[in-house]
């Protein structure tokens, strides 16, 4: 349950090329305070009377004078080695969002496996022992006891049966290969529009309003982004049901030349993103992002006098 706070809370998730740039400005705002402190120590020891003294003795033997190109060619020469770090870290980097694509990739193509497994094999025998009840059930010389046992595994078989789809559609949205990323999010919601809503009498009332817009042809990706777009999708919405309590949900998608954005909002409860939290959903959302060298920020408001509360995911893919 997110701790409410006096002040409204703000958290940033920035990805791993912010902290690389602010490392960088960090290591770069080291050299001015390491001139200043040299400097300040050398007046003070007064360094360059003693390194003038020192060097006379050496003066006959050595061209001491000529320790500054040296020194100067020394410089350029750990400039050239920075460099060629930077180049490495930056191939590393790249190799890195390589590794964490490929994993996405396999652990969706096993998605993919179990969920048709799940079919093939669960799937079947639930439809037998539906079927063997049922013939039980017409059977004229099967006793009264037998007919109640029959409704029950037919009432227990339709139940299992349903969790099966219910858990084969989690472990891969059909909708997705067959009608495209739009529709299926379009689907996605419906259904969850449904899992939130009551029947009064005859009329369903849906307790949390969803909308989502979308802008742009996002129809024209790649399975991978599809998939990402899908499950980033997936989570924020079941995290929403699990912690937020919110009255308004709104999915923004938007379609432009080189890039994609989600945007995720509700007027939940809000959380406290400095504290620790033991879930997996918002991290693996993070290394979706990642692997497709994405942005991701998340704003939290938890102040219950704020008219404003709840959280707002923003990411931007480049595609
Ligand atoms: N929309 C939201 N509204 C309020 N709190 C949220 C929201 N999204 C995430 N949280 C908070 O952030 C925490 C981390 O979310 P995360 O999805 O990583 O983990 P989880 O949902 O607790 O567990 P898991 O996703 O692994 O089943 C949650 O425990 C919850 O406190
Ligand atoms: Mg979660």
């Amino acid at each position: 349950m997110p701790t409410q706070t006096n002040q409204p809370h703000q958290t940033k998730h920035t990805n791993s090329q912010k902290r690389y740039w602010r490392s960088i400005a960090l290591d770069l705002a080291c050299v001015p305070a390491a001139f200043v402190c040299t400097y300040a120590l050398s007046s003070y020891f007064n360094f360059s009377e003693h390194y003038y003294v020192w060097a006379r003795q050496y003066e006959d033997n050595l061209d001491i004078d000529e320790l500054l190109p040296a020194l100067l060619a020394s410089l350029v020469s750990l400039l050239w080695f920075a460099k060629r770090r930077i180049n490495e870290s930056k191939i590393l980097i790249k190799k890195n969002h390589a590794l964490l694509h490929r994993v996405l990739e396999v652990q969706e193509d096993e998605r993919k496996r179990i969920a048709r497994d799940l079919h093939d094999d669960l799937g079947q025998y639930l439809s037998a022992i539906k079927a063997q009840a049922a013939s039980l059930l017409v059977d004229a010389n099967s006793s009264a006891e037998a007919q109640l046992t029959a409704k029950s595994i037919t009432s227990s078989a339709n139940h299992a049966y349903q969790a099966t789809h219910n858990l084969i559609c989690a472990l891969r949205p059909v909708a997705l290969d067959d009608l495209g990323l739009s529709a299926a999010l379009e689907n996605f919601i419906d259904t969850w529009r449904q899992i939130n809503s009551v029947t009064i009498q005859t009329e369903t009332i849906s307790q949390v309003n969803y909308q989502l817009h979308i802008h742009g042809d996002i129809d024209r990706y790649h399975e991978t982004v599809n998939i990402t777009v899908f499950r980033i999708v997936q989570e924020a919405l079941t995290n929403i049901a699990k912690h937020a309590h919110a009255k308004t949900v709104l999915i923004d998608i938007e379609s432009k030349a080189n890039y994609l954005t989600i945007a995720i909002t509700d007027d939940g409860v809000g959380f406290d993103m400095s504290k620790k939290n033991s879930g997996y959903g918002l991290l693996g959302i993070a290394e979706r992002v990642e692997a497709l060298t994405g942005n991701m920020e998340i704003n939290s408001h938890t102040d219950a006098t704020l008219a404003n509360t709840g959280t707002k995911i923003n990411i931007q893919i480049k595609v």
